[in-house]
């Protein structure tokens, strides 16, 4: 199974176009996770963090942790907030990748991952232009090699398919992404 999560509040944007794209381009059943959609909270509470590790109580996460540890690949799809994800989707991570979910910690500190994923995708849309990153390294490709290499088995791929320029969209940019992005789920 193909693992779509999609964290933007608007179907009509350009991350809508995408993540249509990725459920139309599936060679196989794609399972669409809306958080918006879903009305998940993503904030990980007092009592949640008190029993953090342990199975949660509450059944939007458990369903969330379920279809991950069913999917072959795990594809998200977001509009890039503030240097970063989306909160919505912050907090998915923070509340659904969870230690003896996602990932083991040892005795040594070093978490291993748990997921069986053999692709994970990033499919998110920049305002700015590239250049504006030249000076750093891009947060959001960061976060997700950070996340693959400690979340997943040492074959998983990550497939980064970022669009620049959404403040001046160019239309041949967006349209020849739209193409590119169909090809993260047929390419795994
Ligand atoms: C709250 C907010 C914060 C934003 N922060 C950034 C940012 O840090 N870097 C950036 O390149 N674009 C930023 N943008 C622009 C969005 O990335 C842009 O609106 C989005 O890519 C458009 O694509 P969409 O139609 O899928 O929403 C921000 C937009 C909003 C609403």
């Amino acid at each position: 199974v193909d693992l779509v999560v999609f964290a933007h509040p608007r179907e009509d944007s350009l991350c809508g176009q995408a993540l249509k794209r990725l459920v139309d381009g599936g060679r196989g059943p794609v399972i669409v996770a809306d958080l918006y959609g879903d009305g998940f909270s993503p904030v990980l509470r007092r009592s949640e963090l008190a029993t953090y590790g342990q199975p949660t109580a509450d059944p939007l996460v458990a369903k969330y942790q379920r279809q991950l540890a069913d999917a072959a690949t795990a594809t998200f799809v977001f509009p890039v907030w503030m240097y970063g994800m989306p909160a919505i989707l912050k907090g998915y991570f923070d509340r659904v990748w969870t230690p003896g979910t996602t990932f083991a910690f040892h005795d040594d500190g070093v978490p291993t991952g748990l997921l069986k994923l053999r692709r994970v995708g990033a499919v998110c849309t920049f305002g700015q232009a590239q250049a504006f990153y030249a000076r750093t390294s891009d947060p959001v490709q960061l976060f997700f090699k950070q996340l693959v290499s400690q979340n997943c088995g040492p074959d998983c791929t990550f497939a980064y398919e970022p669009l620049f320029g959404t403040d001046k969209p160019e239309a041949p940019a967006v349209a020849a992404y739209l193409d590119r992005v169909s090809a993260v789920l047929a390419g795994a």
